[in-house]
C-alpha cells in the first residue's frame, strides 16, 4: 500500500482526536454476553424457522444491481407482500434502511426545495438530505408547533421526515398531529419505520398503519435490520414513487442486489409477524419500567417502545459504565454526544422476548451499584 508520514499524519491526527475526546469508535466481540443491545427486539435472528431454506439458495449472490441481472420475480413478489402488509401500493427493496434513506432523500428534492426533519432524525436521512442539495431545516423534537414554523419558513415543495419510533430516545412521534400540519401546509411527510416494523400494531405493520394514516403519509421506510432480524429495507408508497425510485435512487440504481435468501427469509419473517411475541415484549419492556421507577437514583427516558435509555449525562462515565456492565457479562451501549445531545449521553438498553426478568434485575443493579 503507498501512503506517506503526511497522509497517515492526517488520519493519525483525526483518530487521536476523537481519542482526546473520548469518542473513538472500536468493534466489541460480545458473543457471551447478555444481549440489551440489538435491535433483535423479537429475537428473529435466532428463529430456527429463518434459517430453514432451501441449500441450493443459500450461497448465490444477486449477480447485478435490480438493474441489470439482480432483478426476480422472488424480488417482486416480496416487494408486493410487503406493500399489502403495511397498506400500501407499492414498496421497493434496497440493500440497507441507510441506502434506503439515502436514496430516497437524495432524489427528491432538488436545490428550490426544502427538507423539514425532526432533530433527532437518522443520520442516514441526513445524509440523504445533504446529498440532495436542498434546504434543510431542523425542528424541535416532536414538537408540532415548531414543524409548522419551519414549514412557513421553508421554501419550494416541502418535505417533512420523522421517525415513528426513535432509535435513541424510544419515544413515538405524534404522527397524527404532524400528518395534519403537513396536509394544511401541502408538504409531504416522510416515516421512517425503522424501530416499529414487527414491532408496533396488531401484526407489527408499523405505527402508519395503526393510526389508520396510510393515505396522509407519502412514503415509509421500513427495516429489515431490526426486529425482523434480517438485513435489507423496503421504501413503501404509491407506484409513482417506486418508478421514482427506480430511475433516480443512485444507491438502488448502482448497488448489487440483495442475493435471494434474503428475499425469501424476509417473505418468512413478514409470515411470522402477525404471531410474534410483541405481547411477551412489551410485558418485559413494563417489567423494566416498573423497577427502574423504583430506583431513585436512575433518570431513564420516558418510552414504550423496546428502546429505553438510563440518562448519564457525561460521555467518560456512560461508557465506564457499559464497560462495567460488559465486565459483568451484559453488553449495553454507551451513546454519546454529539450522537445524542450534550448531557444526555446514556446507557441505551434494548429489552427483547429473550431478555428473561433476571437479566433485566441483574442489569439494572448492577447499573444501580454503578451509580451509587
Ligand atoms: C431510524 C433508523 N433508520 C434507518 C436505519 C438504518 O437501517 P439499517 O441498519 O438497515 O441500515 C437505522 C439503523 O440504525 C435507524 O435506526
Amino acid at each position: 500500500m503507498h501512503t506517506s508520514k503526511e497522509h497517515n499524519n492526517y488520519f493519525i491526527s483525526k483518530l487521536e482526536d476523537r481519542k482526546d475526546r473520548g469518542l473513538l469508535r472500536f468493534l466489541v466481540v460480545a458473543e457471551n454476553k447478555i444481549d440489551f443491545s440489538s435491535n433483535d427486539y423479537l429475537g428473529f435472528s435466532r428463529c430456527p424457522e429463518l434459517k430453514q431454506l432451501p441449500e441450493e439458495l443459500r450461497h448465490f449472490g444477486a449477480t447485478g444491481s435490480r438493474l441489470i441481472t439482480g432483478n426476480s420475480s422472488l424480488a417482486e413478489e416480496t416487494e408486493n407482500i410487503i406493500a399489502r402488509f403495511h397498506g400500501f401500493e407499492s414498496s421497493l427493496i434496497f440493500n440497507s434502511g441507510y441506502a434506503a434513506n439515502l436514496g430516497l432523500f437524495s432524489c427528491i428534492a432538488g436545490k428550490d426545495d426544502s427538507f423539514i426533519a425532526d432533530e433527532y432524525i437518522h443520520a442516514s436521512v441526513i445524509d440523504g438530505m445533504r446529498l440532495s442539495h436542498a434546504a434543510r431545516y431542523r425542528f424541535a423534537h416532536n414538537d408540532v408547533n415548531d414543524l409548522e414554523k419551519k414549514i412557513q419558513q421553508a421554501k419550494g415543495r416541502k418535505i417533512v421526515a420523522v421517525e415513528s419510533v426513535y432509535s435513541m430516545e424510544g419515544d413515538e412521534a405524534p404522527l397524527t398531529e404532524i400528518a395534519e400540519v403537513c396536509k394544511s401546509h401541502n408538504a409531504l411527510l416522510i416515516v421512517d419505520e425503522a424501530h416499529a416494523t414487527g414491532i408496533k400494531g396488531m401484526k407489527g405493520e408499523g405505527l402508519v398503519n395503526m393510526q389508520g394514516l396510510n393515505n396522509d403519509v407519502f412514503a415509509c421506510v421500513y427495516t429489515f435490520g431490526k426486529a425482523l432480524g434480517l438485513h435489507g429495507a423496503a421504501v413503501a408508497g404509491n407506484l409513482i414513487l417506486r418508478d421514482y425510485l427506480i430511475n433516480f435512487a443512485r444507491s438502488f440504481i448502482y448497488s448489487t442486489a440483495l442475493p435471494p435468501v434474503v428475499f425469501l427469509q424476509v417473505q418468512k419473517a413478514y409470515k411470522l409477524l402477525p404471531t410474534a411475541l410483541r405481547s411477551e415484549l412489551n410485558a418485559l419492556v413494563n417489567y423494566f419500567r416498573v423497577a427502574c421507577g423504583k430506583l431513585e437514583k436512575l433518570k431513564f427516558i420516558e418510552s414504550y417502545s423496546p428502546i429505553q435509555g438510563i440518562i448519564i449525562g457525561d460521555n467518560y462515565k456512560a461508557k465506564a459504565l457499559s464497560d462495567h456492565l460488559f465486565e459483568k457479562g451484559y453488553f449495553a451501549k454507551a451513546i454519546l454526544s454529539p450522537t445524542v445531545p450534550t448531557g444526555t449521553e446514556r446507557l441505551r438498553i434494548c429489552i427483547h422476548t429473550f431478555n428473561s426478568r433476571e437479566e433485566i434485575d441483574g442489569l439494572l443493579a448492577e447499573t444501580n451499584s454503578f451509580l451509587s
